[in-house]
């Protein structure tokens, strides 16, 4: 009897599980063809990638560079608002990837502290980039993307 009860619960969570996921495959299914373009895809690649970075840059960037991304003027350079970061995409990107020391000017001040390699994997220095272009008023025409960075050489 016992064994009947089993057998006859499991049928019934496995059809459950069964048609949960049906529905969701008609949904995901539904969305792309909503969405359609190539151009929603990637907006919300975008935003995956900002929230990814938001969490590398909190416990990786923050202690230097500041919440609010303005650093500590003359030790840590700005990334809010950097004309350093906006103007030299490929070095920001080998910067992040292979850290950066010597001297810098950053927004007319000069810095000449280290920033050591961060040890983060191509698509971390994407997805932080993402989150440091598009944040405190900066803003980017194109997404970084971890077959950019993979192409960044030292
Ligand atoms: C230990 C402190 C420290 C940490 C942690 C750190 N940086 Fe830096 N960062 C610096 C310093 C110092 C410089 C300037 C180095 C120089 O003088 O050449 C710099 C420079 C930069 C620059 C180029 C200059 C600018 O301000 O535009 C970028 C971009 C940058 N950091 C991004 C990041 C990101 C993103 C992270 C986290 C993944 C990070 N940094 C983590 C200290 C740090």
């Amino acid at each position: 009897m016992y064994k009947f009860f089993l057998v006859a619960f499991m049928t019934v969570a496995l059809v459950g599980c069964n048609s949960g996921d049906k529905k969701t495959e008609a949904k995901i299914d539904n969305s792309i063809k909503i969405g359609g373009a190539k151009t929603s895809a990637s907006k919300s690649d975008l935003k995956a990638s900002i929230a990814r970075g938001t969490k590398v840059y909190n416990s990786v960037c923050m202690v230097c560079h500041m919440p609010n991304g303005k650093g500590v003027t003359g030790t840590f350079p700005p990334l809010a608002g950097s004309d350093w970061l906006i103007n030299n995409r490929e070095g920001s990107i080998r910067s992040v990837k292979y850290g950066q020391q010597g001297e810098i000017v950053v927004n007319d001040v000069t810095y000449n502290g280290v920033m050591a390699p961060l040890g983060l994997s191509d698509k971390e220095v994407a997805d932080v980039l993402n989150y440091v272009m598009n944040s405190w008023g900066n803003t980017q025409d194109k997404m970084v993307t971890e077959q950019e960075v993979a192409a960044v050489k030292k």
